[in-house]
């Protein structure tokens, strides 16, 4: 199928969209002078522009697309229940397919969490896990835990409470003050680890997870409700979780009755080679947040899975969880998901991740050759590599330098090249990948190549 438009089209979308479409986390200033880039058509591991160019989609659109880009058997299926039952609410009402997905992600999730609050992203699952944190203490007599645990760097979302747990100062400071509870506590990269525990990184996991007691207990014991961990941190460029940290974390949950929320928006279905990101770091979560994954962006969807307990005080009488969204567990959505969650069972892409990540990371290790990479990390098929001026000192980037570099090269060279994935500098400059499960060899090997020519390339420019 040709997916190149004419001039003309390409020309009036170029118009429209510089006229009247706003990018999110975009300088929009920075298209006055060149094309917005406008994606067509996806197939498999490749998306295609308006002039029917191919890019390896190393991002899985934004750690979305799982299962690849054209499944006609998952677009088919929310074809169909458009056409049954398009729309109707989760408020008093249920439907066949909510009912159906809810019980097969409570069979998939680990240990007892058995009960699935739907909601239409991950801004908004974050968002549903505060709420019911807050209002479950109030049901059970502990009205004083409102505050929650993060780590700086750490991106949960954008609606304001979700910002609030986001360790971001850069993306949070123009929508101060944000309600309050927010607290931080030093994330997991290892790269970076202080110079005290910075030769050995059981001692360091220990260190970052005691950070977590020491917030509860500077904070106050009683006024901590719960604790939000990304399995393996994506921000600031893929910190997975040092041997013990999340069984530490765990203990020191039990022991002041905080939650464990384990966000794993883009961490769950199968980015880590497991339905759940906290399966592969073995621990259980009191709620797990989810989205992206769950649909692989054939519709949008999101949601908490909770322990059984977390609801116990809400099937009393006139209790009542006081939230809700309108398109929360769209019917649409729902049939997409059971669809896509097929193809993860059909192709076994979990044992594609697990069979083949050792070969992806040995590909992107192949890098460390070149001056500007200072360090390979990740974990599944998900991978930071963190860009540095000086190899042996470790040294970044400063401001300038990091903006030229990212945003003056490395982002057009990437895409130019053919490659999607994202330069990244919330913290010390990366280059994040998180391709479709469905990659294998030759698409790691087109990704390194990529790279290192771009890579190669950038060392010229600083
Ligand atoms: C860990 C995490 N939580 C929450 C969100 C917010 O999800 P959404 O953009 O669907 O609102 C994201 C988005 O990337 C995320 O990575």
């Amino acid at each position: 199928m040709s997916t190149a438009y004419s001039k003309d089209e390409i020309a009036a979308l170029q118009e429209k969209a510089k006229r009247h479409l706003w990018l999110h986390f975009t300088r929009m200033s920075s298209y006055a002078d060149s094309d917005v880039p406008v994606i067509v058509r996806g197939e498999g591991q490749y998306v295609y522009d308006q002039r029917g160019k191919r890019y390896l989609d190393g991002l899985a659109g934004l750690f979305v697309s799982q299962i690849g880009h054209g499944r006609s058997e998952v677009a088919e299926a929310g074809a169909r229940q458009a056409s049954e039952l398009a729309y109707f609410p989760l408020w008093s009402y249920a439907h066949p397919q909510a009912i159906e997905l809810a019980e097969r992600l409570s069979a998939m999730a680990p240990g007892d969490l058995n009960r699935v609050f739907f909601t239409g992203s991950g801004s908004e699952a974050v968002e549903s896990a505060w709420k019911l944190a807050k209002q479950y203490f109030k049901a059970i007599g502990q009205p004083n835990r409102y505050k929650v645990i993060s780590r700086s760097i750490a991106y949960h979302g954008t609606s304001m409470g979700a910002l609030a747990i986001t360790g971001l100062a850069g993306i949070k400071e123009p929508f101060e003050p944000l309600p309050p509870g927010g607290v931080r506590v030093p994330n997991t990269n290892f790269y970076r680890a202080p110079a005290f525990v910075a030769d050995d990184i059981n001692a360091f996991g220990i260190w970052a997870a005691d950070e977590i007691e020491r917030a509860i207990l500077r904070e106050g014991e009683d006024s901590v409700a719960a604790v939000f961990l990304e399995p393996l941190q994506n921000s600031g460029g893929c910190f997975p979780p040092p041997p013990g940290y999340f069984q530490r974390v765990r203990e020191i949950c039990d022991r002041y009755g905080v939650l464990l929320v384990s966000d794993e928006v883009i961490c769950a279905f199968g980015r880590l080679g497991h339905y759940f990101g906290s399966e592969r770091y073995g621990y259980q979560p009191d709620v797990i947040t989810f989205a992206k994954g769950v649909t692989s962006g054939y519709a949008p969807l999101g949601g908490m899975l909770v322990r059984d307990a977390l609801m116990e005080p809400f099937n009393e009488g006139q209790a009542t969880f006081l939230h809700g969204v309108t398109f929360a567990g769209h019917p649409v959505s729902c049939a997409v998901a059971m669809a896509n969650l097929d193809v993860f069972e059909k192709e076994d892409l979990l044992g594609n991740v697990r069979a083949n990540e050792g070969a992806f990371r040995a590909t992107l290790e192949k890098l460390n050759d070149l001056p500007i990479v200072g360090d390979v990390r990740g974990d599944g098929y998900f991978y930071g590599i963190e860009l540095v001026k000086d190899k042996a000192t470790r040294e970044t980037f400063n401001d300038d330098e990091s903006e030229r570099l990212l945003r003056g090269f490395l982002s057009h060279a990437l895409f130019d090249a053919g490659l999607i994935c994202r330069a990244d500098d919330r913290g010390d400059p990366v280059i994040q990948l998180s391709p479709p499960l469905t990659c294998t060899q030759e698409h790691f090997d087109e990704m390194e190549q990529i790279l290192r020519a771009v890579l190669s390339q950038a060392w010229t420019k600083i």
